[in-house]
């Protein structure tokens, strides 16, 4: 009896020591409005964010209009009206910051469905940058977030190459910068994670000069678009890579790499893990190494509804039976599945613990997550948000072993 009293004394004082006192990395979570539609468990409101787990947490999209006016598509999020002891998107995202004050809350333009040709347009004229930057401040400041991010996926890479997009994304970050910084308030943006991507779209320094922080998207590298199996983010590249005439250029290592040769200041870069799949169906089943020929994408996820990709919850509710075999690739540091003919390369925790070693060796401000929507947030297969838990985890050993 004594010793567990004992035992227990010390488990307090374990627990406690390990809370640190407040987090010197960032994990900045990402979550998709439209996710409130999703069907059965995969709906997800702002009601299932925990507001102690990520230090910032982003409301992913609104978009832009031609003149520069903000577009907010979905109703729904903007309806500000108590509907029956419930708020919507916005003021629920608000309030979130009454049960953690130190939580940061922010919005983010853009996204990849929001194309290239408004955020073009827009960020060309003067007259209509500060449209929008004007718009948005009053959006932020309505609901008292915290800052603005923007996600201009990308400057002269869609809709018809613009060049001029590079020098006026600039102008863009320098307008919003200029109403943000008086009032304490972040600028961040989300932003390719590609080399050739880099080099096209953006002046390195000025934008890391004008940024609080840079979401560095080190995801998608490989997915539907290519007719051969490869994984959506290797953090290393395999031998398999060079055997095939490619190269290091699409994986998460280099493309941080790059950006601080670039010049970007380490400290506001937050590395980006995927909390889904990208998926393949195998041309021949027992040929599932990486480079295998497919013959399309995966099926649908029962909650996402999209060919070629499924959420980290739908992958380990439906995807993780028997008849699921695991395989972990050392050299990408990633993990694959293979159920019958359908590969999915995805992320879990073991792979995030190599990434967050990464980032903390690189001296990063920390991790970026897209997101939330499709961790396992409500538990069903164990732990809930298992794979943002795990980057938590993690960065807590290393802020304990920086103390000591
Ligand atoms: C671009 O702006 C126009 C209105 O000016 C709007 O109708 C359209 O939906 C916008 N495009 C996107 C992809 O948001
Ligand atoms: C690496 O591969 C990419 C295409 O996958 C190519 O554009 C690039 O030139 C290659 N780089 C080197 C150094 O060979
Ligand atoms: C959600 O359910 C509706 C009605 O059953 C169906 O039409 C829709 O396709 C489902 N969505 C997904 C993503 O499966």
């Amino acid at each position: 009896m004594k010793l567990q009293v004992l035992l227990g004394a010390v488990c307090v004082i374990f627990m406690f020591s390990m809370i640190p006192t407040s987090s010197s990395h960032n994990i900045a979570c990402y979550f998709a409005s439209w996710a409130v539609y999703r069907n059965l468990s995969g709906t997800f409101d702002v009601y299932n964010i925990d507001p102690h787990l990520c230090t910032h947490v982003y409301f992913a999209f609104v978009e832009l209009n031609e003149d520069g006016s903000l577009l907010i598509l979905d109703k729904w999020e903007s309806n500000d009206e108590n509907d029956g002891g419930h708020y919507h998107g916005f003021r629920n995202l608000a309030n979130l910051r009454k049960v953690n004050p130190e939580l940061k809350t922010l919005v983010s333009l853009g996204g990849w469905n929001a194309g290239s040709k408004n955020f073009s347009g827009v960020s060309a004229d003067p007259v209509k940058r500060q449209r929008l930057v004007q718009d948005s401040m009053r959006l932020i400041e309505k609901y008292n977030f915290d800052g603005f991010d923007i996600d201009w996926e990308y400057p002269t890479l869609r809709d018809k190459a613009h060049p001029e997009d590079k020098e006026n994304f600039v102008e863009l970050l320098k307008d919003y910068s200029a109403a943000l910084k008086p009032r304490g308030l972040l600028l961040s943006a989300a932003l390719a994670g590609a080399v050739d991507k880099i080099d096209s779209a953006y002046f390195v320094e000025q934008v890391s000069e004008y940024l609080d922080l840079l979401n560095i998207m080190t995801y998608d590298y490989h997915g539907a678009f290519d007719d051969f199996v490869g994984h959506v983010a290797p953090l290393h590249a395999s031998p398999l890579d060079y055997q095939h005439g490619r190269n290091s250029t699409y994986v998460a290592a280099t493309a941080v790499d790059y950006w601080i040769y670039k010049n970007a200041d380490p400290s506001k870069i937050n590395m980006g893990l995927a909390t889904y799949g990208r998926t393949f169906t195998l041309e021949d089943k027992t040929n599932n190494q990486l480079y295998a020929p497919v013959l399309g994408p995966g099926p649908a996820g029962p909650y996402s509804g999209l060919k070629g990709s499924l959420g980290y919850n739908e992958i380990c509710e439906h995807y993780s039976g028997s008849d699921s075999v695991y395989y972990w690739d050392d050299d990408q540091k990633v993990p694959h599945r293979v159920v019958d003919d359908t590969w999915i390369g995805f992320e879990d925790e073991r792979s995030i613990g190599y990434k967050v070693d990464f980032a903390v060796s690189k001296g990063l401000g920390g991790l970026m997550i897209w997101s939330l929507d499709t961790d396992d947030f409500l538990g069903t297969c164990g732990r809930r948000y298992p794979l943002v838990n795990a980057v938590k985890d993690r960065l807590k050993y290393w802020e304990s072993q920086e103390k000591k």
